[in-house]
């Protein structure tokens, strides 16, 4: 089957960043959430990093309204009847996962596949949610989407070799480097990078250095492009605590426990950028 509408399940910072990038590289795409305000801030996401790239001269004004023209937003999750491959943005919560995936199993064409961006929850427990569990996977985008090279490609236990080469593809077609995976919690990219996250966190929870200071040292010292608690704060740090907390349970090992400020701040609402108050203001 040939690959022209995506559906995407999620306008949020990931959602609307893959649709985005799906929308230029040439597919028709059907972008939902749960709100209409939501979807409205994922299209205006869209809108404002493709004016973005006007600006600099990279694409045109014209280019910008066909990309744009080609992305639907919606709030009714029957709309994802008409695509011919999905991609799920929602939060990273595995009951919530769940449901999303059984829904979709329902609407969507049993030979569509079904792929989830989550960065940590098993594509295996995932694809159980469904009568297609040969035809999920998942397919991770890193933050900024539009921006970021990589995709983090993860076979479930019953993910058919049918299904990996066509995501594989479809990401190639996206701009993107597909990296293979296996299904163990936090794949490869966040089993490394959320401990060294968690750290930054624990070493300002007992006082070694300032947010400034500790993502100063790993910006000049280790050449990272931003501080892990600036990273945090534009990952989302409720997500960062999602990640921690799959990690600590899935391998039962003390080494992953998330840090007690991590917590105390997703508590309190600060859940960074998006929230305009994470480890900074903004
Ligand atoms: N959306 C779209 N484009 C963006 C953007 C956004 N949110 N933020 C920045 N950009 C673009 C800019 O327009 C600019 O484009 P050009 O090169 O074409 O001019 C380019 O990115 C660089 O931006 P800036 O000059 O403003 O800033 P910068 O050089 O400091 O780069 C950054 C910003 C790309 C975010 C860089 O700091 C970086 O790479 N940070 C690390 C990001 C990272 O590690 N991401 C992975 C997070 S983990 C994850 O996503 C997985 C998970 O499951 C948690």
């Amino acid at each position: 089957m040939e690959i022209k509408t995506i559906g995407v399940v999620g306008a949020g910072q990931m959602g609307s960043g893959i649709a985005q990038v799906a929308a230029h590289a040439g597919f028709q795409v059907v972008m939902s959430d749960i709100a209409e305000s939501l979807v409205q801030k994922g299209l205006a996401t869209i809108s404002k990093n493709l004016d973005r790239m006007m600006e600099k001269g990279k694409i045109s004004s014209a280019k910008k309204d066909e990309i744009m023209g080609r992305v639907i937003g919606t709030i009714r999750t029957e709309e994802m009847a008409k695509v011919d491959f999905l991609v799920e943005a929602a939060t990273e919560n595995e009951p919530l996962k769940l449901s999303i995936f059984k829904e979709l199993d329902q609407i969507c064409r049993k030979e569509v596949i079904l792929s989830s961006n989550t960065s940590s929850i098993s594509i295996t427990k995932i694809a159980s949610a469904t009568q297609r569990p040969s035809k999920v996977i998942g397919m991770h985008f890193m933050n900024p989407v539009p921006v970021m090279q990589l995709v983090e490609i993860i076979r479930g236990l019953q993910t058919s070799q049918e299904t990996f080469e066509v995501v594989k593809s479809l990401a190639e077609k996206m701009g993107k480097t597909p990296v293979e995976a296996n299904d163990s919690p936090g794949f490869i990219s966040n089993r490394i990078l959320l401990p060294m996250i968690n750290e930054a966190i624990y070493a300002l929870y007992e006082g070694v250095g300032t947010p400034e200071a500790i993502d100063t040292v790993m910006k000049l010292g280790m050449n990272h492009p931003m501080g892990p608690l600036a990273l945090a704060d534009l990952i989302g740090l409720d997500t960062c605590l999602a990640i921690m907390e799959v990690l600590h349970k899935g391998f039962g090992d003390s080494k992953y426990r998330p840090c007690p400020l991590l917590k105390k701040y997703v508590d309190a609402g600060y859940l960074g950028k998006k929230t305009g108050r994470g480890f900074y203001k903004y």
